[in-house]
């Protein structure tokens, strides 16, 4: 007999501007990720975010087929360049209805919005008169937050702070915010986001009583290369700046002494505000959500090796006498390179659960590949289906084995353009007919694996 709630949140994920387009339309201003084409490090061969996956044209007719799959949750994010028109903290109506009518839509067939408040899409503006700082950001997006819980606290009951608040360390030149040469190092802008985490929360405490918030990282549980000792350190070292700092933070209300070490033993800069402190202190979140893809492999590094602190997506960020990700060669591997580990997701499920005792949302997981839409219009992604097939079995284990799990919305509802990697990297129940520089038709199709989820989520993951 399966422990897992009658009332759990099965559903699925997007982001806004990984699904929306429309950059421009009805007053949203530019963000950080409009002009990623740009950047030095984005592939010239790939799409932008400019249309997407046309959500924002034609999100009726996608809340329909989210909810003819029988989706019980839709975590999505709010664009903060839709709702907020500059520094003087404006608001853009046309933005604030679109969001409306979209929660109103999910609300209609008994969908439960998960608003995710700040995926990644920051506003250019924080950035336009070259006087960004950290205080001035944790003020906006506090600003940020209170129209958003004016706007929706009436129909939204969970609410999630930042995404991968984590990524902003460990994958900063994906994710952007760090392009501002004023910004002086990642684990202060890490350290004001957290801050405006805090005050997210406890805004939303205070404003909203019956909502339910929580932060929302990325994590993996991390293994050693071998049984010696120093890999053991290498996996604790990894550990924290990979995983638990941030949770720590968020619900314990401290950075751990051996963190604070390790910044200035690096001689990063890392300036607290005792006041933020108690912020931080007095925010407590209601449940944990986190978006886990794979584990990771560790081994010590020495002292003449800089080797990239993390693998897949995050790179860049090189720390000697530390860990450096290695190879698993147990596991297999996505199209796309990514570890396939569905014993981690336990894993990481099994850690969190014990170390933070807070109810566990899972706000991503699953594969990129490239679909391929067949003549007659189908798409057999079995593969995917597989993939599900394996993480949810072992999320099912865990919740037999007392982890407190309320929901499950992998990642992703509908096609959408990857943060780095196009639109051919598809991980959708539903195809967007798109590729990377012909927009085609757009058409939706529904992927074996929709039909597969519909079924699954109809028996409440009896029938797998
Ligand atoms: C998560 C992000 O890191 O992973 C998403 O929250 C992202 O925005 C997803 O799309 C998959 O990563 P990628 O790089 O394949 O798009």
């Amino acid at each position: 007999m399966s422990k897992i709630r009658n009332d759990f949140l099965w559903g699925a994920s997007t982001s806004a501007y990984q699904v929306e387009g429309s950059i421009s339309e009805d007053g949203k201003v530019s963000s950080i990720m409009d002009d990623v084409a740009n950047r030095d490090n984005y592939s010239k061969d790939i799409t932008d975010f400019r249309d997407a996956s046309g959500h924002y044209k034609n999100w009726k007719e996608d809340v329909k087929l989210f909810a003819e799959m029988g989706m019980k949750s839709y975590r999505f994010s709010i664009s903060w360049p839709r709702i907020m028109k500059n520094l003087k903290g404006d608001v853009n109506e046309q933005g604030i209805k679109f969001y409306s009518d979209l929660i109103d839509e999910l609300i209609k067939y008994k969908i439960e919005p998960v608003v995710t408040i700040y995926h990644f899409d920051a506003p250019n503006f924080i950035f336009e008169d070259g006087k960004f700082t950290d205080k001035r950001f944790i003020q906006l997006f506090e600003n940020y937050c209170k129209v958003l819980f004016e706007a929706y606290g009436s129909k939204v009951k969970y609410w999630l702070t930042i995404n991968e608040l984590n990524m902003f360390a460990m994958a900063s030149s994906a994710i952007g915010i760090l392009k501002s040469n004023q910004i002086i190092n990642r684990w202060q802008i890490v350290h004001a986001l957290n801050v405006a985490q805090a005050r997210a929360i406890n805004l939303c405490h205070e404003m909203l009583p019956n909502a339910k918030i929580g932060p929302a990282p990325n994590l993996g549980c991390i293994y050693t290369n071998s049984s010696k000792p120093i890999d053991y350190t290498a996996k604790l070292n990894m550990d924290l700046v990979r995983n638990w700092v941030y949770l720590d933070i968020a619900c314990k209300g401290h950075y751990s002494k051996t963190f604070l070490e390790f910044v200035k033993k690096n001689n990063e800069v890392f300036l607290i505000d005792p006041k933020d402190m108690e912020d931080i202190k007095r925010a407590k979140p209601d449940f944990i959500a986190f978006n886990y893809y794979s584990s990771m492999t560790v081994e010590m590094t020495n002292e003449e090796t800089n080797i990239k602190l993390a693998q897949d997506q995050q790179s860049g960020h090189t720390i000697p006498n530390f860990a450096a990700a290695v190879k698993n060669t147990n596991l297999e591997k996505t199209q796309f390179g990514w570890e396939i580990d569905p014993q981690g997701f336990k894993n990481t499920l099994r850690e969190v659960y014990e170390r933070y005792n807070l109810p566990i949302m899972i706000t991503e997981n699953g594969i990129g590949a490239r679909d391929v839409l067949t003549k007659d219009g189908k798409i057999h992604d079995t593969y995917r289906i597989e993939y599900y097939q394996k993480h949810i079995s072992k999320m099912l284990e865990a919740i037999n084995e007392g982890v407190d799990i309320i929901g499950y919305m992998p990642w992703s509802a509908i096609d959408l353009v990857s943060t780095h990697e196009g639109i051919s990297k598809r991980y959708g129940f539903i195809y967007v007919n798109r590729n990377e520089f012909d927009l085609k038709d757009m058409k939706r199709y529904k992927k074996d694996s929709f039909y597969w989820y519909k079924d699954l989520i109809a028996t409440n993951g009896e029938k797998i």
